[in-house]
């Protein structure tokens, strides 16, 4: 999956893996991939699986892995968390994205959208642009910055330390990835305790303002509660980022892969919401997410013993034909089912706002470029976990 032709079309490979079965033992003994959909789906929701937190990691084998400086930083964040403690940083953050929010910040998104447009346009005047780095790479820092007043000069600062930062995450992250995302965590705690430290001098009535009131409340210990301000902010701004920029890039190339789509959906755009969910059932962003098992137990008939590590692997179980039907077919209609943002109590944050700037988007780009098409199909970086799109060369 990690070669060019595994991550430009890696589902051939995921449903070989599936027709294993459900569950699937990893070659290196522990570790299980889970490939069916109801079974990806009962890891997800259900108690008897766990974050694989600080807990888990001590009663594992001392490992560089575990030890490694941008693992351990990962493991305080929000997805390696279990309740108590996970449910306590969510609670203080209500739903970041409910209807009334996602309804203040649409002219402000739509905004974006239209200057990042103006700026492919510029550069179609003159041949084929790329709109991975033009639109993709852009829309979320920008909607996700502004959000929390970031100031805008930081973002290309914040791009690359979280494309640096992702390394960790990765099923079996090399020796030196580890040392890529080591520095990169240092740069990230570096700049989200500072923003915090400034916050702090200069409230006003923005985002992060309000976490430091709710934590001020709920942590009378004060370094306490801007080391979990700082954990929140930082987490939050780097889950937001590659997956929505994946999402953009792969929606705009399914759409051109097949130009009568394109030229469909502009005639239909009131299924685009339609198109952006088959695009995150047919190529998810984030490919595994993994849990422990809270103790002995059996899943889709195969035991699996305590602190085994199971893998959930989306793109596999989004393909499931007994899910979803015919499902090497991008059907903009199908009405299908998918795993993407995830389920249960880790379920994705941001998943509103990821399909507000994905909407916003499409509206604007079927309208102004009846003409695109593809030049090549997309180029990804080569990752097992979070897939990236680094370049969509496009032309009209
Ligand atoms: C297409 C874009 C996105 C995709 C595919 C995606 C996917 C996911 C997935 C798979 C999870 C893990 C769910 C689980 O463990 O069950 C997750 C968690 C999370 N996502 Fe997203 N995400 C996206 C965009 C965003 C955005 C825009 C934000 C924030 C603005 C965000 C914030 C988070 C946070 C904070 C969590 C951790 C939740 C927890 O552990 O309680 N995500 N996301």
């Amino acid at each position: 999956m990690n070669s060019p032709d595994g991550q430009a079309d890696p589902y051939p490979l995921l449903g070989e893996l599936r027709s294993k079965g459900d569950v699937v033992p990893a070659p290196w003994g522990g570790a299980y991939f889970v490939t069916g959909f109801d079974a990806c789906n009962q890891v997800l929701r259900g108690r008897e699986w766990l974050a694989p937190d600080f807990a888990w990691q001590e009663r594992q084998a001392h490992t560089e892995r575990w030890e490694a400086p941008a693992t351990q930083e990962m493991t305080k964040t929000l997805s390696r968390l279990n309740a108590p403690e996970h449910t306590c940083q969510r609670r203080s953050l209500g739903n970041l994205f409910d209807r009334s929010t996602i309804e203040r910040m649409t002219p402000d998104v739509d905004r974006d959208v239209t200057r990042l447009l103006d700026d492919l346009a510029e550069r179609l005047r003159a041949g084929p642009a790329d709109f991975a780095e033009t639109v993709s790479e852009q829309l979320p820092i920008s909607t996700v910055g502004s959000w929390l007043s970031l100031p805008p000069e930081d973002y290309p600062h914040l791009l690359e330390i979280t494309h640096d930062q992702v390394y960790a995450q990765e099923l079996l992250p090399s020796r030196s990835q580890l040392a890529v995302s080591a520095e990169a965590t240092i740069r990230l705690r570096a700049y989200f305790t500072e923003l915090i430290r400034q916050r702090r001098a200069t409230p006003g009535d923005d985002v992060l303002s309000g976490w430091i009131r709710t934590w001020d409340e709920l942590e009378p210990d004060r370094e306490a509660a801007d080391e979990v301000l700082y954990r929140l902010t930082m987490f939050i701004t780097i889950a937001s980022l590659e997956t929505t920029a994946t999402l953009l890039s792969s929606v705009v190339w399914h759409l051109l892969e097949e130009p009568s789509r394109w030229t469909w959906l502009r005639e239909n755009p009131e299924h685009i919401d339609a198109a952006i969910d088959e695009a995150l059932r047919y190529d998810p962003p984030i490919h595994i997410n993994t849990r422990v098992a809270a103790d002995d137990t059996v899943l889709a008939g195969v035991p699996v013993a305590k602190d085994s590590m199971v893998h959930v692997m989306y793109g596999a179980a989004n393909h499931d034909p007994r899910r979803n039907p015919d499902p090497y077919t991008f059907d903009i209609l199908r009405a299908g089912t998918h795993l993407t943002f995830g389920g249960g109590a880790h379920y994705c944050l941001g998943a509103a706002l990821a399909r507000l700037e994905t909407r916003s988007m499409l509206t604007q780009l079927l309208r102004r470029f009846p003409t695109l098409r593809a030049v090549s199909p997309p180029v990804f970086a080569s990752r097992m976990v979070f897939r990236r799109v680094t370049s969509l060369s496009v032309a009209i």
